[in-house]
């Protein structure tokens, strides 16, 4: 009977390292553990043994019996080690890897100076005014005080439209006149942004077409001195506290007296270099004070009212503080030239 149990427990333990998975290990647990298993007829069988024989048998069949629970035990936690390893070698994750960066969209750089531009200018309370693109010729030349044959046209060549006296705007400061004849008499303190259109060859620095941003302010009592107070407060907050401004005498047909303004080169700091074309100085927008002319077509009556115009380049202004040496990066487009920014 002792052999038997030695045969019983050697058996099992070799088939027990033969299992492979849960299923074959249940088999294995109804085989050995189970109520049929040779193991357990030997404990129905103690009753029948020799008295002086059932304790030493029964002691060895528990032994067998716990042993046999023992290594099943263990070989189930084996068994489920083994899967998790095997899973994880399968399904290998490299936590170090770099993440796919997400392609992120941004804002052109165009818009980004039109942006600060609006900001600027309406801190000092300024409203934006959108006007038309597509002008009649006494908006955009006769009610600026540029008549028909005007020498002063040459300025500005056209591109016309098949209806005689539609044009496209040549520049944003035809919107002087629709924001007057709307408020006139009220004071008026606005900026025009738009896209403008000029009959040109087209080079690294001029396009055919370009954005343009007009100021006007009206009131009683605007003198000179609030243009220049303005216009340079203005280039301090858009390139830095202490840039130098200048403004030079100029000629435009709907500003008397008229003016330029020029800032220090920031890239020679004033010295003389390639961009500033040795000059040491950048212009960067036309103005003055609202011709006479110009007032009375708008609806104000110039001997109580005055006001000062500005005209810029906001292309311009971008291609200077980001150092682009040709306008047309500025709508080709190409990724390479926009992700810079
Ligand atoms: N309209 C002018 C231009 O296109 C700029 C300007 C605007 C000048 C307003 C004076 C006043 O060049």
């Amino acid at each position: 009977m002792l052999e038997s149990l030695n045969q019983i427990e050697r058996q099992a333990l070799n088939e027990l390292e033969a299992t492979q998975d849960e299923d074959s290990l249940q088999r294995w647990k109804v085989a050995h553990l189970g109520r049929n298993s040779p193991l357990m007829r030997v404990f129905d069988q103690l009753g029948a043994l020799p008295k002086e024989e059932r304790p030493t048998i029964g002691r060895r069949a528990n032994e067998v019996k716990r042993a046999l629970e023992t290594a099943f035990e263990g070989r189930s936690q084996a068994l489920i080690q083994a899967a998790v390893q095997r899973s994880l070698q399968a399904e290998r994750l490299d936590v170090t890897l770099p993440g796919r960066p997400i392609a992120r969209g941004r804002l052109h750089p165009n818009t980004q100076t039109l942006r600060r531009i609006y900001r600027i200018f309406g801190d000092m309370g300024f409203q934006v005014f959108r006007s038309r693109e597509v002008e009649t010729d006494e908006y955009n030349f006769e009610l600026l005080n540029i008549p028909a044959h005007h020498p002063a046209r040459d300025m500005w060549d056209t591109f016309y439209t098949t209806t005689p006296g539609v044009i496209l705007r040549t520049h944003t400061s035809p919107g002087q006149i629709h924001v007057m004849r709307q408020y006139a008499p009220e004071p008026i303190r606005v900026i025009l942004p738009g896209m403008c259109y000029r009959y040109e060859q087209v080079s690294a620095r001029k396009d055919t077409q370009f954005n343009q941003v007009e100021g006007l302010a009206v009131g009683r009592n605007i003198t000179f001195g609030d243009l220049k107070g303005t216009l340079t407060d203005f280039a301090r907050r858009m390139f830095g506290e202490n840039v130098r401004t200048r403004f030079r005498a100029s000629h435009f047909p709907f500003t008397e007296p008229s003016a330029e303004m020029d800032i220090e080169c920031f890239i020679c700091g004033g010295a003389g270099c390639s961009v500033c074309g040795g000059s040491g100085w950048l212009e960067i927008l036309g103005s003055g004070m609202v011709h006479p002319v110009v007032l009375r077509n708008g609806g104000y009556d110039p001997q109580i009212y005055s006001g000062f115009a500005f005209g810029m380049g906001p292309e311009r202004i971008t291609m200077l503080k980001h150092r682009i040496e040709d306008i047309r990066h500025l709508w080709m487009n190409d990724l390479r030239f926009l992700e810079q920014f």
